[in-house]
């Protein structure tokens, strides 16, 4: 699997969730295994936020890439709390010192925020741009409307938007993804699988038997419909905690699924018609 290349930027298609990592002492080592495992099998996005665990999920990914930091892409994320200029440059720095880096490749607007201005938080992640703490820049959450929003206030600098998209979850098709076309904006997919394998999710016959097919598990078959070559601009944010959810997972990068696959697919799992809704916080 190739590396997806936003804006000459080269980025994994498959990248590491670290969502309730750090909300629990005892999984701690656990937690770090599973990253660095992960990386291994090169799953060497990781996406983390200030707001997980209150910061130790972040403490999880230092530990888990100290001797290999040049070798991930490092996402962290500023929670609308701290959308203000000085505020997102602040949480950056608290980010960092958890995160044991100088920089981050990728520091992104948690949510919408309803009390600060979007034209603040940019602002704010310009600031963080242009003194080097973060290679690039960017948003999760956001409805095309807004994320044309933040690429005005930017100046066109707005890297990735990290939204929820999946099988069961395709509303960024109706008008985001368009959108972010245009914009050279590169999409992250969150929650690739929960919403199709949740534990009171039956698994679906046809994602069954497409699985069947390749050898592999329905986690791979959901993950490789995203990276789907027609889809070339998104990459995906899994989270796993245990090893063999990472084989699983990993194998969707060696999956190329033909277009009767693909076709079987949007059939059991047919397009929304509806656009992701904005929420804020
Ligand atoms: N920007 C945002 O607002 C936002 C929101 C939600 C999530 N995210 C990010 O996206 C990441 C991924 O999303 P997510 O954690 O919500 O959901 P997800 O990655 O779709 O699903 C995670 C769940 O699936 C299980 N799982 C993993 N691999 C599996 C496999 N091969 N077979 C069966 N089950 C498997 C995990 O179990 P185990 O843990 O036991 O392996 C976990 O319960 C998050 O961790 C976070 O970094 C961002």
């Amino acid at each position: 699997m190739e590396w997806t290349t936003t804006r000459g930027t080269e980025v994994p298609p498959l990248g590491q969730g670290t969502w309730r990592f750090g909300e629990d002492a005892a999984q701690r080592s656990r937690e770090v295994d599973a990253l660095r495992a992960g990386i291994e099998a090169g799953l060497t996005l990781i996406d983390t936020a200030e707001a997980y665990a209150e910061g130790r999920s972040e403490e999880i990914v230092r530990d888990a890439v100290a001797d290999c930091r040049d070798q991930v892409f490092l996402t962290t994320k500023v929670w609308p709390s701290h959308a203000g200029r000085a505020a997102v440059l602040s949480s950056l720095d608290q980010s960092l010192k958890r995160l044991g880096t100088d920089w981050v490749d990728l520091y992104l607007l948690h949510w919408p925020s309803s009390q600060t201005p979007l034209a603040e938080t940019m602002a704010g992640l310009v600031d963080a741009l242009d003194r080097g703490l973060a290679r690039h820049i960017g948003v999760s959450n956001f409805p095309a409307a807004l994320l044309e929003e933040a690429h005005r206030l930017t100046g066109g600098r707005v890297f990735a938007n990290q939204v929820r998209y999946g099988l069961a979850t395709r509303e960024p098709e109706t008008t985001l993804a368009a959108v972010a076309a245009r914009l050279d904006t590169s999409l992250m997919a969150y929650s690739p699988i929960r919403h199709v394998l949740g534990p009171d999710t039956a698994v679906n016959d046809v994602l069954a038997d497409v699985a069947h097919e390749h050898g592999v598990s329905p986690a791979a078959v959901a993950l490789a419909w995203i990276m789907r070559p027609a889809a070339a601009q998104w990459v995906v944010v899994v989270k796993a905690a245990n090893r063999a959810h990472l084989a699983d997972n990993a194998a969707a990068l060696r999956l190329a699924l033909s277009a009767t696959d693909l076709d079987r697919l949007d059939r059991a799992f047919p397009a929304s018609g509806e656009d992701l809704h904005l929420q804020t916080f």
